[in-house]
């Protein structure tokens, strides 16, 4: 049985979307210093992948970033959205690493609420939303990535609010520190990663759960984001522009590949996957 995939997808504007801080090895220089972004060329951006998913059917709504939230515009990690227990649309809200990024889930906790979504919430322990716990909506399968933003032993709690036994996979590189870095799911038995992200372990689970998985070369992955490609609807595939390989593996695979510029947003460790929220 096939489910079919929510055609909601949120965003945040990026205003206030700036490098403060260094929370990830993106967000640094080879001399150690910040990136700087060029705001201009982060709204351009944004805009062209905002207007590329009402092109693809989907509808969008919006939060306006705030000067007070430097990664506010990361729409995938302040919740995770799921189907609860009673097939309700439903949220589990982040409780995020960095004390930087903690009071986001306020906004995003009160905009689930306006939507009408259940909100659920972890008493303790960090995860970090939908950068680490990612559905294939085809089979409702959940994939759970630990080991930088998010503690393992919040699964358990998370497996009983889902009513889902999540599938675990452990992140060993700090260059891809959320699963949505090195693994994309693309529909019901496909998907691409970065092998070298994951544990021994996570590769077996992984070559278990998907038949048809490409790989996606470290230096795609690094560079171009290739890893945080975002496939809405089990056909299309919005990806960085600029990586070849994955973009070619994925039309040979029978994808319909949109390429895109984020170019400021991977300064931020960030690529199409984590500037949205599907719901
Ligand atoms: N600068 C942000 C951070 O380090 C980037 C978040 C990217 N989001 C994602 N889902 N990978 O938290």
């Amino acid at each position: 049985m096939k489910y079919a995939a929510p055609k909601n997808i949120l965003m945040t504007t990026p205003t206030g979307f700036k490098i403060a801080y260094a929370i990830n090895p993106h967000m640094l220089d080879a001399e150690g210093k910040l990136k700087v972004v060029d705001e201009t060329k982060a709204l351009k951006q944004w805009q062209s992948l905002h207007d590329l998913y009402l092109s693809l059917g989907l509808t969008v709504s919006v939060i306006e970033g705030r000067e007070k939230f430097p990664d506010l515009v990361f729409a995938a990690n302040p919740t995770f959205p799921f189907l609860d227990r009673d097939g309700k649309p439903s949220v589990v809200l982040a409780r995020m690493h960095s004390k930087f990024r903690q009071e986001e889930t306020k906004i995003y906790s009160a905009w689930a609420a306006s939507q009408g979504l259940r909100v659920y919430e972890l008493t303790s322990g960090f995860f970090e939303g939908s950068g680490d716990a990612i559905w294939n909506f085809e089979t409702r399968e959940i994939f759970g990535g630990h080991g930088f933003r998010t503690d393992e032993a919040i699964y358990p709690t998370l497996d009983q609010i889902t009513a889902t036994r999540i599938h675990r996979l452990e992140l060993i590189d700090p260059r891809f520190y959320h699963l949505d870095t090195c693994l994309s799911i693309l529909d019901a038995t496909s998907a691409a990663f970065v092998p070298e992200a994951f544990s021994r372990e996570a590769i077996a689970t992984l070559e278990n759960a998907f038949s048809n998985l490409i790989r996606i070369s470290v230096d795609e992955a690094v560079h171009g984001f290739a890893g945080n490609a975002f496939c809405p609807d089990g056909q299309n595939v919005v990806l960085q522009t600029g990586n070849s390989c994955f973009a070619g593996d994925l039309r040979q695979a029978g994808f319909t590949v949109h390429e895109v510029e984020t170019g400021e947003f991977i300064k931020s460790g960030g690529s199409v996957f984590c500037t949205k929220q599907q719901y």
